[in-house]
């Protein structure tokens, strides 16, 4: 008989926790397991084939947990490593159960129903930016839908590191959404398409012209991962339903529980675990 496990929940870093905490809200009968690969984010500046090995390893552990379904909650890794997996990686283990999901492909499917103007803009790491996943997946499903993009590097380190809330973070919020908005003075709507960016919704909707929609990805991606449930029985029933969270970090626990304190309202208490052994 298949064993039954938690849903993974995966990250570069801390900002998987803005993704979990919506899908705790929406489905908060289940068991997850979130981990964060914090010694060696941030993965916005990789190579896909370090983004893709990294992420690889992190898979390979979840499922050695138990865990039937992973979520990658974290777009760089769903832009650079989410299709090597599905297509080359998961067909090998001979096991049809074993899911693994993203966040692009959710949020593309829905994205075009926020814009009236019919012109979005894209904010994003390098790695997802480059990738012009974006760019492919909402033509599928929204085909005139004009779609602008724009590469944040320091934001992520900016929170990874605490100083997102600082005076001196404010230059580089608004650096790069002006460098997008001129993109375009049709932009209607504004994709926060990195899981760590809704820690700077703050500054970012000061930046931004009033009249503009700031979409995040939470709810977005939890009302998916609850469709998808529904859809996937056999899937479903090998999740356990106890309401647990447990947290693990490749860097070290103390300073995960003082960090992830800033995305999450309870108290955490994380533990180390290795993936070099992956
Ligand atoms: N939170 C990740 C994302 O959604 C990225 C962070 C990183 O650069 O590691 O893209």
């Amino acid at each position: 008989m298949q064993k039954k496990g938690a849903i993974g929940i995966f990250d570069s870093g801390y900002g998987g926790l803005t993704i979990l905490k919506e899908i705790v809200q929406i489905l908060p009968e289940y068991n997850y397991i979130y981990l964060g690969d914090n010694a060696r984010a941030p993965y916005g500046s990789r190579s896909f084939d370090t983004v893709y090995r990294y992420t690889w390893e992190a898979v390979q552990w979840f499922f050695e947990q138990g865990c039937t379904l992973v979520i990658l909650a974290c777009n760089t890794a769903s832009a650079k490593a989410l299709r090597t997996i599905q297509q080359n990686n998961l067909p090998l283990l001979n096991d049809k159960h074993k899911r693994v999901l993203g966040v692009i492909r959710p949020t593309a499917e829905v994205i075009g129903n926020y814009t009236n103007s019919k012109h979005i803009g894209i904010l994003g790491t390098t790695g997802t930016i480059q990738s012009n996943s974006y760019l492919l997946e909402i033509e599928k499903f929204f085909p005139s839908v004009n779609v602008y993009q724009q590469a944040c590097p320091l934001w992520v380190p900016l929170i990874e590191n605490n100083e997102h809330l600082t005076k001196g973070a404010d230059y580089f919020v608004k650096k790069y959404i002006d460098q997008l908005m001129e993109q375009s003075a049709n932009i209607d709507t504004l994709l926060l398409a990195c899981t760590h960016y809704p820690l700077l919704l703050d500054k970012i909707s000061n930046h931004t012209p009033a009249d503009i929609k700031i979409i995040t990805q939470g709810n977005i991606v939890a009302l998916s991962l609850k469709d998808y449930l529904q859809r996937h029985p056999a899937i479903e029933e090998l999740c356990i339903k106890n309401q647990t969270i447990q947290f693990y970090t490749t860097d070290n626990a103390a300073l995960f529980n003082t960090q992830a304190a800033i995305f999450w309202n309870n108290k955490i208490e994380s533990k180390q675990i290795n993936l070099s052994a992956f």
